[in-house]
């Protein structure tokens, strides 16, 4: 590898060569498909023909009060209704349906606490449970269509806390527990919250971290936020504000048993989940009741080849994520699924903490994401090594795209050569897998999405006019509305419209990623397009970190961009100025990170900070962030001669050159 030469650089290689070459190709192995639900590749052409009775079909796995007059209202794009006169509800869906089944002594959750705490949660405990909570937050007056603020970790109160939404209509907003208090106060405020449920403390690898404390710091006095609901997880000391914080448990103690779900449309809002943009004040997606939990039901079926009586399902993803939101809770719930539930971290107590739950629990399915999978490999085979794996049949990647060498490991190491991968492409806004291999049909090619599933049509698209490629490189669109797409961002209409159907017209999702198509069809992710950097899987606007890192008193200004990083996909790297004449310290880069901490979470953290005494800017005054990529990559520079004062990047230059000699020195 060329001095500077990055991994990403290095992963888009290894991409281009196996598309090129198609060296490896997967086939569905035999003992697989024998069992498999899906294995007619004829399901393509036929949802194909008539994607909405494809769609339709897959809506009738779920239990509806009163069926839908209309599939798919398109009168008015793109703000599209499904399944619209159509009536449910997604716990009754989730919890009631499988326990009137008779399957109520199914387990939902083998959850997994941190210091080994072991619970099994049944079907039927997990509906007395949501009765008894969902009575709870009635009884504080939250009604259908309110907002309900959920910040907490891996915790089983963190499911029962949506569900008890859903089962009143009430509208949830997880904030994912490694965001920062401030953050959560931002959403909160945005979605005009009248209630947070949150906890004590949580599970840090053998610590407790505070939470409501830290909630308090930040929360003051919304006008909106009545309640806050504090669960007694780790026995943190907090302090209860009199009129606002009740317990948890004190409130479910006083709730009665039974609480009948409220019949909601198919069009009313399930949730709102924040998720970066390009700018720095989050988006607010909203997903729906009958679209949203047909997408997730279906997928989660179809993708995961699922057996709901003999698997044992692990996502571990975090429920504060899409990923938690669709495949830990609603689609296996609403599929009658067993999974696992495990609060901490990959590597605690051990590295292969993760392998001795597959083992003790005797997982089938396993899903996570490519960065995971880089964390155990430069940990070492000898981790999982050391476990029994061989109840696995299925392994899934999500969330960034994954180099063919990891693929492999993960192929061979955990699944034996034996289990078929999917690596399944979709987005927070997409609701539910949109690109996927369905693992009884589709061959694989480590590093590639596949194809899109049935129903969905994806196309790659030139970046000017929006025209088709059959092969090469363009950006990623998709051309049909589906039943789990967002409505919009939540009290930004106008912004929804912009943001995904401005680029290529009304007609075409614009998704923000880049992707190549092989000769096969077959389409390759490469990243976003926009200023959304991807660590670990995690999403986050550059603008967001730019904006934290400003707030700092000795920052001047800044400009973040998204490094290529052999461990997380991509970091974070922070150009920037200070005040006056003071000069670029450790304490200062101490400061800066403690500040966007602060502000965003720790996962925001910039891993790589340069002082500059300027920053590229174009005559207008824009900062060029494409060169600031060049530059920090190791790259030849691109054009300069449109900056306001091209002698900028020179002692830039110097400067990461110095910065590089010094490391290697
Ligand atoms: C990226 C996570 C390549 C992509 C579910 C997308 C992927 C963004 C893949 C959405 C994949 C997700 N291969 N890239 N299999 N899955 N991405 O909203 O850039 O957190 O646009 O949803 O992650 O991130 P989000």
């Amino acid at each position: 590898m060329a001095q500077g030469q990055t991994a990403r650089d290095e992963n888009e290689l290894e991409h281009e060569l196996a598309a090129m070459l198609d060296i490896e190709r997967f086939e569905p192995p035999a003992e697989f498909v024998k069992h498999a639900n899906l294995t007619d590749p004829a399901i393509y052409e036929q949802a194909d023909s008539d994607w909405q009775g494809w769609w339709a079909s897959q809506a009738e796995r779920l239990h509806w009060f009163k069926r839908w007059d209309q599939v798919l209202d398109d009168s008015n794009p793109p703000f599209y209704k499904w399944f619209t006169g159509g009536k449910l509800n997604v716990s009754y869906n989730c919890l009631d349906r499988h326990v009137e089944a008779g399957l109520g002594d199914r387990v939902a959750y083998h959850w997994h606490g941190e210091e080994g705490e072991e619970l099994d949660i049944t079907y039927a405990d997990l509906l007395d449970r949501v009765q008894r909570f969902a009575n709870a937050l009635k009884d504080l007056g939250i009604e259908k269509g309110d907002v309900v603020g959920i910040y907490m970790g891996m915790i089983p109160e963190v499911v029962v806390s949506m569900l008890a939404c859903a089962r009143i209509g009430a509208i949830h907003n997880v904030v994912f527990g490694g965001f920062s208090a401030e953050s959560v106060r931002e959403r909160m405020e945005f979605s005009q919250a009248k209630a947070l449920i949150t906890v004590d403390g949580a599970a840090r690898k053998g610590n407790v971290a505070p939470v409501k404390q830290n909630v308090d710091a930040v929360m003051g006095d919304l006008e909106h936020l009545k309640h806050i609901i504090v669960v007694r997880s780790k026995g943190t000391e907090c302090e209860m504000k009199a009129g606002r914080d009740v317990w948890y448990h004190e409130i479910v103690a006083a709730a009665a048993e039974v609480c009948p779900p409220e019949e909601m449309d198919a069009e009313d809002p399930l949730f709102i989940l924040y998720t970066s943009g390009s700018t720095a004040k989050p988006k607010g997606i909203v997903h729906t009741t009958g679209g949203y939990l047909t997408g997730a039901s279906s997928t989660h079926q179809n993708v995961f080849d699922l057996h709901a009586d003999t698997d044992t399902y692990w996502c571990c993803a975090d429920v504060g994520w899409i990923t938690g939101h669709t495949y830990i809770v609603y689609g296996p719930l609403a599929n009658a699924t067993t999974g696992i539930m495990y609060e901490g971290a990959p590597d605690y107590p051990h590295r292969g903490i993760w392998w001795e739950l597959v083992e003790r629990y005797k997982a089938t399915i396993f899903y996570t994401a490519p960065t995971a999978i880089r964390a155990c490999i430069k940990w070492g085979a000898e981790h999982p090594d050391r476990f029994d794996l061989s109840s696995l049949r299925l392994l899934g990647t999500v969330g960034e795209p994954i180099n063919p060498k990891a693929w492999l490991w993960y192929h061979k190491v955990i699944g034996g050569e034996r289990c078929p991968i999917v690596d399944t492409w979709w987005q927070t806004e997409t609701g539910a897998i949109m690109i996927s291999p369905l693992p009884g049909i589709t061959a694989t090619k480590p590093g590639s999405a596949t194809r899109p599933l049935p129903g969905v049509l994806a196309e790659v698209v030139d970046e000017h006019e929006g025209k088709p490629i059959d092969q090469g490189q363009g950006l990623l669109v998709l051309k049909r509305p589906w039943p789990s797409m967002l409505r919009t961002l939540y009290k930004e209409d106008d912004r929804f419209v912009q943001v995904y159907f401005k680029k290529f017209g009304i007609d075409t999702y614009f998704v923000g990623d880049a992707a190549r198509r092989d000769k096969d069809g077959y389409f390759w992710v490469i990243g976003r397009v926009d200023d959304v950097v991807n660590v670990s899987g995690h999403r986050l606007s550059t603008a967001e970190v730019e904006s934290a890192v400003v707030a700092c008193e000795s920052v001047a200004e800044c400009a973040v961009i998204g490094q290529s990083d052999e461990l997380t996909g991509q970091a974070i790297t922070a150009f920037v100025t200070l005040q006056g004449t003071i000069d670029g310290t450790p304490e200062i880069e101490d400061e800066i990170r403690a500040g966007v901490a602060e502000r965003i979470g720790k996962f925001a953290r910039p891993k790589r900070i340069i002082f500059a005494d300027d920053l590229p800017k174009t005559r207008s005054g824009k900062i060029m962030r494409r060169l600031l990529r060049d530059i920090a990559e190791g790259r030849a520079l691109g054009d300069v001669t449109t900056l306001r004062d091209p002698s900028v990047m020179a002692v830039l230059e110097e400067k990461i050159q110095a910065e590089q000699a010094a490391e290697e020195s």
